[in-house]
């Protein structure tokens, strides 16, 4: 019988960095753009103490695999006693086998950082020197390792609703990075002020807005990634009117992102702006950005195509270097 490869959490940390993940990120989503991709919408069901299971499926056909993401978000008890528990099972398209079960939680972190990475290195100018992190949990901290991986980083301003969770990432990251000045911010606006790039990684549940386009430098990158539904939004409506879009796939920011949804419904935009996909700029079909005194955003609502190339990512290393526990399922 054929056995199955399981990778624990602690493997998958041994294994996935944010800088390691950007190329497989870079493949997933010129699979979504080159229709090498498929992805359905993710299904939910919800339950009465808040805990809700989530399954989000796809098929990455370049590289022969199929999984999906199966995961809870967890309600406010269970939230409160650390439980993110998720697993992603990997198929081979070709013979059907499931080759792996990978667990999902670091995935989500590394994943979502490495995307926009990928599209930092395309977007942003190429002597972008300063990064502005909005929400400084754990998407602000891995993507300030995102951002550091893909251009000559000098100062990193870090923000936070709370002035300790910014002075703390800090002073994780310059454990990390002691070549880099980290500076925690008692405003969004002493953020964003002097950065080149910008990075909003808040809940971005509610309507008000933590980055406004009156801030802009110009000439700055903006990855907007907080907010993965139309109930709320991270930017005002300026900020998405000075920007050139680029999505991580359109038909889902159509659905989901609310910096443009929320912003039309409270009248701060007309209608849905014209945007490219990434994977557009990363084969090479579409110039990105072509003038450096553009605003260029990259808007990430999140898609299970970016958990399943992770997911093999880690399945081909746990294979090679003896990682993980082979189980007959
Ligand atoms: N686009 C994607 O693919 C993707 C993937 C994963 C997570 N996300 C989203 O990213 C966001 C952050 O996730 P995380 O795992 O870092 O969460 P987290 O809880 O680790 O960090 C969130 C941080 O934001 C701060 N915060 C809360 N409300 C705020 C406000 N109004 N203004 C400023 N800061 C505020 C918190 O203090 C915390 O430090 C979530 O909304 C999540 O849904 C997006």
């Amino acid at each position: 019988m054929n056995k199955t490869l399981v990778v624990n959490r602690s493997q998958c940390e041994e294994i996935l960095t944010v800088e390691k993940c950007i190329p497989y990120m870079k493949k997933a989503l010129v699979g979504i753009s080159e229709k090498q991709a498929k992805v359905l919408q993710r299904i939910m069901i919800p339950h009465p103490n808040g805990n809700m299971l989530a399954n989000m499926p796809a098929s990455l056909m370049s590289e022969n695999v199929t999984g999906s993401k199966v995961i809870i978000f967890p309600g406010p008890q269970t939230a409160k006693m650390g439980t993110n528990q998720g697993i992603i099972p990997l198929f081979d398209i070709e013979t059907g086998r499931l080759t792996a079960i990978i667990d999902a939680e670091l995935i989500t972190v590394v994943r979502t950082a490495a995307t926009s990475a990928a599209a930092t290195d395309v977007l942003a100018n190429k002597d972008s020197k300063t990064v502005a992190i909005l929400g400084s949990g754990k998407q602000g901290k891995a993507h300030v390792q995102g951002m550091l991986a893909v251009r000559n980083i000098e100062k990193v301003y870090m923000w936070d609703l709370y002035f300790d969770a910014a002075k703390n990432a800090c002073e994780i990251m310059k454990e990390q990075f002691p070549q880099v000045e980290f500076i925690p911010c008692e405003t969004a606006k002493e953020a964003v002020i002097d950065a080149d790039i910008i990075c909003t990684t808040t809940p971005g549940k509610t309507e008000n807005p933590v980055l406004m386009g009156s801030w802009l430098k110009e000439g700055a990158h903006i990855n907007a990634v907080g907010t993965c539904s139309a109930r709320g939004r991270e930017l005002d409506g300026q900020a998405v009117k000075k920007s050139v879009i680029f999505s991580d796939w359109t038909e889902a920011c159509h659905r989901d992102a609310g910096d443009i949804l929320f912003n039309i419904s409270v009248g701060e935009l007309d209608k849905i702006p014209p945007m490219t996909e990434i994977g557009e700029v990363l084969s090479g079909r579409n110039p990105g950005r072509t003038d450096e005194k553009q605003v260029t955003m990259f808007e990430s609502v999140g898609i299970s195509v970016e958990d399943i190339a992770a997911a093999k990512m880690i399945y081909e290393y746990a294979k090679e270097n003896g990682i993980g526990t082979w189980l007959e399922i």
